[in-house]
């Protein structure tokens, strides 16, 4: 693709133009002025030049094929809890996913959902109707979406291994994908920038709707005890080491880290693998510069490399302000088409 970055740099009013025109004939809400601070659950992050908010798959569908074709550079986002957005301006369009929500359509074992839909309502959901396979996700603040995206998971379960079809984006269109030719990781997917996940089909296992609902009660138990909550956090920042069988909160904790500050972000008290945020003052500088930290020790202390298991989301402005660069951090520069989750 064509970085539009280049090309918006230089003619930003024709760009403008270029996306109320599309705004205006695909009937989409398309807003200004809006910042990070607002969107993502680390309460952080700058300005964005044009959030857009469809409300059908259809509508988002249509939308990705538009900026597509104009060659405007965007990137996804759901409920904006997997995500640590840079303090500085960014030059892209925000595709948000919340309002594509529609209902959960049940039939039988299956259920079909759009990617905006609340994962803790799904979960609550199928629960109530005797479906099993989601029931430890229930307390993950994220989209359905986003929960797909990077194959969000806790409790022992994982989002990849219920998912029949996916509904993505293509040239304009809705395409179903199986679930069986999407790569499912640990926290991540082979889904690839530049696709826009619109909805997905899950298949569910049947049993005790009781059983289910206990069940549920007791991860969220579990969940209120070793994490925080109500805090301003993106979940866990750190992916633990993959085959390792550690502990990144663990060895955090380890550390002497918990209670750790530097400016508005905090290693969380309850649990060192969360940093949050506090106070009106508080920048995405600050956690990047906190995690970057942690980092550092890790690798001096255990010689192991840390990967970030949130989204780093870089500004672009127009002129440099000299914030966050960090090597080795996730989401690469405003590429098109990163969802977030989620966790
Ligand atoms: N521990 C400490 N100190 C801490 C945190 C943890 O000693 O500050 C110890 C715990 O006592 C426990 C062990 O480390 O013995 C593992 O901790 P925990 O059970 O909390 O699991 P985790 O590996 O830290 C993972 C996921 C969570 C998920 C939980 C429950 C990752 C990075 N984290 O946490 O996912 O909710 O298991 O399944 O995979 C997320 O994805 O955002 C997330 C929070």
């Amino acid at each position: 693709m064509t970085t539009l970055m280049q090309e918006s740099i230089t003619h930003p009013r024709e760009r403008d133009a270029a996306i109320e025109e599309i705004a205006a004939r695909l009937g989409i809400r398309a807003e200004r002025g809006r910042r990070f601070a607002e969107l993502t659950s680390l309460r952080v992050g700058g300005a964005i030049d044009w959030v857009f908010a469809p409300e059908t798959e259809e509508g988002a569908a249509a939308l990705a094929g538009e900026l597509d074709a104009a060659d405007i550079a965007w990137r996804v986002l759901g409920a904006g809890s997997n995500v640590l957005a840079e303090d500085g301006e960014h030059h892209y369009v925000v595709l948000s996913m919340r309002e594509v929500k529609g209902t959960a359509l049940f039939e039988g074992a299956r259920v079909s959902v759009s990617a905006g839909y609340s994962l803790p309502r799904l979960c609550v959901d199928a629960a109530r109707r005797g479906l099993a396979g989601i029931e430890g996700l229930g307390g993950i603040p994220g989209t359905v979406g986003g929960a797909v995206w990077m194959n969000a998971g806790a409790f022992g379960n994982e989002i990849g291994n219920v998912v029949e079809t996916v509904r993505v984006a293509r040239g304009g269109r809705i395409v179903a994908v199986r679930g069986g030719e999407v790569e499912w990781n640990y926290r991540h997917t082979s889904f690839r920038d530049g696709e826009l996940l619109l909805g997905v089909t899950l298949r569910l296992i049947p049993d005790d709707s009781a059983k289910i609902v206990e069940r549920m009660a007791e991860v969220k138990r579990q969940r209120m005890e070793t994490q925080p909550h109500g805090a301003r956090s993106a979940g866990c920042f750190f992916k633990n080491p993959p085959g390792s069988g550690l502990s990144t909160g663990r060895m955090i904790d380890e550390m002497g880290m918990k209670g750790e500050k530097r400016g508005g972000a905090v290693v969380s008290p309850v649990h060192a693998n969360f940093i949050v945020t506090e106070g009106d003052d508080a920048r995405a500088s600050d956690a990047f510069a906190l995690a970057e930290e942690i980092r550092e020790r890790i690798r001096r202390e255990r010689g192991i490399e840390l990967e970030y298991e949130v989204e780093l989301w870089r500004s672009n402005a127009r002129e440099a302000t000299g914030t966050i660069s960090g090597e080795g951090s996730p989401g690469g520069p405003n590429a098109k088409g990163e969802e977030e989750e989620r966790g």
